[in-house]
């Protein structure tokens, strides 16, 4: 079974989009290292403000006829085959694939509000074309929307971004609860809340300190935890650059923090099930 990690968080700018396109990256890269056959990774945006679009693909001029917008609207014989004439391959590594999200993304949630079927528009043709895919990564927009729920209901590993400074336990068993619910409310019983991923974090502030040490000892999250990635400006210059922070600084602590991370999904890749 090929996973499908999804990357969600209803709150703004925790690094969602940094993390699931710089993990896409990392898990063709260490397939490919370890002589994987198939070291092919297809990165989905169902965020319409398209940074993780334009950061992989150098641009975000995707609309009606080439973006997962497309796919959402396609008939459901055609979807599967929509799908595939729209993914583009990412200006970061030719194994890296990309279905772009577009503005109209916007639109799209209300035009599919109320029609039978709509939150499996992207599950249902992701399933047939996924296996020319060692695996699959979504970026979510910061709310749980429609989008979103597409996101996770086409998913089989959910990741929680999360700043130090959202670290409160209560917000985090929120967003687990509201992904259980959409596990159980749509019958997906393949998603599960895989991880937590702490970014930003600055080991100068005490209140990250005091935060992380909360997480680690916390009966439910504490087993959750999966990776911590330092604040770190080579993050926001890769951005800038529209390049991943591997290839911007190999070095960098944000570099080597996710790739440590990136080895923990592709672990779980090989063990499948678990
Ligand atoms: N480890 C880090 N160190 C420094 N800056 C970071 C780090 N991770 C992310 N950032 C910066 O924080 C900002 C938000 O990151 P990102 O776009 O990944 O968050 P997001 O959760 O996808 O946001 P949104 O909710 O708007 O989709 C970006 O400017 C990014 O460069
Ligand atoms: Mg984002």
């Amino acid at each position: 079974m090929t996973r499908v990690f999804v990357f969600t968080n209803h709150k703004g700018g925790v690094g969602k989009s940094t993390s699931a396109t710089n993990s896409a990256l990392g898990i063709a890269g260490m397939l490919r290292r370890a002589g994987a056959p198939n070291c092919r990774v297809l990165l989905i945006d169902t965020d319409s403000q398209a940074h993780a679009t334009l950061v992989t693909t150098g641009t975000k001029d995707y609309g009606v006829d080439n973006s997962l917008y497309t796919v959402l609207m396609a008939d459901r014989q055609n979807a599967a085959q929509t799908l595939l004439n729209c993914i583009v391959q990412s200006t970061w590594d030719a194994d890296l694939h990309v279905l772009p999200a577009s503005p109209m993304l916007e639109g799209a949630e209300r035009e599919l509000m109320g029609i039978a079927g709509a939150p499996y528009r992207l599950a249902d043709p992701l399933s047939r074309i996924i296996s020319r895919y060692a695996a699959v990564v979504i970026d979510t927009r910061p709310s749980f929307s429609l989008m979103t729920e597409m996101g996770l209901i086409a998913a089989t590993d959910a990741i929680v971004p999360v700043e130090p400074r959202y670290l409160e336990t209560v917000g985090l068993m929120s967003v687990i609860g509201k992904i259980n619910d959409i596990r159980e409310g749509w019958r997906q019983p393949n998603l599960r809340v895989s991880g937590i991923l702490v970014t930003k974090m600055n080991t100068r502030i005490r209140g990250h300190n005091h935060l992380l040490d909360e997480l680690k000892t916390h009966s439910v999250l504490g087993k959750l935890l999966l990776g911590v990635v330092p604040a770190n400006e080579a993050v926001s210059y890769a951005h800038q650059n529209h390049q991943s922070v591997f290839s911007y600084d190999p070095k960098a602590p944000a570099s080597k923090a996710y790739a440590q991370f990136v080895g923990k999904l592709v672990q779980r890749m090989a063990k499948g099930g678990a």
